[in-house]
């Protein structure tokens, strides 16, 4: 199983940025946390970071042959971005959406997601902990999908 992890636009600046919102976890420990949970659960991953929508929608597409499932955090496109939910929907690979802070209890304008609606489930406030929770919740839905689909 092979699982495609996608960062949004500013997740480039983690640990710099905001950390009284983000925490101080870097990109590099967040991306060693999964990899090593991957690691764990069998399955493959490959992690891409942009800052450019158009970057993002290549990358799902690509997953559309090339993965079994998305963990994303969509960054502030998730509050923006019909783009991104058509490509989240049309690739027809399930997705989870992952934030590290809880948008719901932020400004309002975070509170609505476009992208949340087309994916199996979203988790958000946990820190790099979102993606871990993220990626064993992905797996076990892939997996159980396998056995009855
Ligand atoms: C974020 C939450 C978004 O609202 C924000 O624009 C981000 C990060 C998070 O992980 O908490 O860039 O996705």
């Amino acid at each position: 199983m092979k699982i495609l992890v996608i960062h949004g636009p500013n997740l480039n600046l983690l640990g710099v940025r905001e950390p009284g919102v983000y925490g101080a976890d870097t990109l590099e420990t967040v991306d060693a946390a999964v990899r090593a949970l991957a690691g764990d659960l069998g399955v493959a991953v490959e992690i891409v970071q942009s800052n450019h929508e158009g970057a993002i929608l290549d990358a799902i597409h690509g997953a559309r042959t090339q993965a079994d499932g998305i963990l994303i955090n969509p960054g502030a496109f998730t509050h923006t971005s019909i783009a991104l939910r058509d490509a989240l929907a049309g690739v027809g690979r399930p997705a989870v959406e992952v934030h590290l802070s809880n948008v719901h209890a932020r400004e309002p304008f975070r509170h609505h997601s476009f992208t949340a609606p087309v994916c199996v489930g979203a988790i958000a406030g946990f820190g790099k902990n979102s993606y871990l929770l993220g990626l064993r919740g992905l797996v076990e839905y892939i997996k159980s999908k396998k056995r009855d689909p």
